[in-house]
């Protein structure tokens, strides 16, 4: 018996194998829970999702189309749970975007209203929207599910708290997005909710989204290097990391953001290059 037995959810933000929801998924996955998909309606998007989701042993995934910039995109994707499901017991946000033209050193300034308006939108609004549309149906029970409640999680990146020179504009919706986690853990917390919200800030990772930052490749280098155990995080950490978030084994935590960083973040000043 796994820690998500008897669990069932949606994960929002596999694009391939590389992405940081596939490695939660994974380990969701591993841990007995049900897991539900979402493609973004782009491309070959769905082709590509779904190729992922097969190499986690799911031969007929749960598979819908969502844009999440859109609420009634967003919604219809929790009617089509509610439908097939009945009940729900948590949520993974994996999203962001950006134009990759501001997301370069000396470009924050410039940044466009439309640009900025559409980062923070698709990268932490959208989890307000989500958290509305997840509510009624973690408060439903059924057979397995007896207690009402659910849990949320999503992923930021260092650069939310302390500058880090090309990541902009993204930065700043990082700090919007660790501060909604903030605002919805408190009201979807209350006794009559039952909901947690929480954050994972994971160290850089080589991804679509990651290789549309510039500087991508010296933020791998200087964390291999500053970071408190000499490496970058694996996908894997952040997916069993994921697998606590989600898991009764963190009842008793919301509101919380934890870094999934080998040690990144808690270093001041990193020592001399020559020690
Ligand atoms: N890669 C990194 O270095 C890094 C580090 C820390 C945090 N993160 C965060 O992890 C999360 C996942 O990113 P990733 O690095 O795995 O990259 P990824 O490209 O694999 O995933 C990003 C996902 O966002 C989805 N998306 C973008 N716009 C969307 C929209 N309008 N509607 C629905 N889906 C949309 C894409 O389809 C994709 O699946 C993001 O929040 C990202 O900021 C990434």
């Amino acid at each position: 018996m796994g820690l998500m037995t008897g669990k069932k959810g949606i994960v929002f933000g596999v694009a391939n194998e590389r992405s940081y929801a596939y490695f939660i998924a994974q380990s969701l996955v591993q841990q007995g829970a049900e897991v539900g998909f979402t493609f973004l309606p782009m491309g070959k998007m769905e082709q590509r999702v779904g190729k992922a989701v097969k190499k986690l042993g799911i031969d007929e995934p749960w598979l819908v189309s969502c844009d999440a910039n859109d609420d009634e995109s967003i919604q219809a994707v929790f009617d089509k749970w509610e439908a097939d499901h009945g009940t729900l017991d948590f949520v993974v946000h994996s999203i962001a975007f950006a134009d990759k033209d501001y997301l370069r050193p000396d470009m924050f300034h410039k940044t466009p209203r439309d640009v900025y308006k559409n980062a923070i939108d698709t990268s932490a609004y959208t989890l307000v929207a989500m958290s509305r549309s997840a509510l009624p149906l973690m408060q439903k029970t059924d057979g397995t599910k007896t207690t009402p409640g659910g849990a949320l999680m999503n992923m930021s990146y260092y650069g939310g708290e302390k500058v880090t020179p090309g990541y902009n504009i993204m930065g700043v919706a990082k700090s919007c997005l660790e501060h909604t986690t903030r605002y919805l853990a408190y009201e979807l917390g209350q006794p009559d909710r039952n909901v947690r919200v929480n954050c994972i800030s994971a160290g850089p990772f080589k991804t679509l989204a990651g290789a549309g930052v510039g500087g991508m490749d010296k933020m791998i280098e200087y964390q291999e290097w500053a970071s408190s155990m000499k490496r970058c995080n694996t996908g894997e950490e952040v997916g069993d990391t994921a697998v606590y978030l989600l898991s009764d084994l963190s009842s008793g935590v919301t509101g919380e953001t934890i870094h999934v960083d080998a040690g990144f973040s808690i270093v001041g000043v990193p020592p001399h290059k020559d020690e």
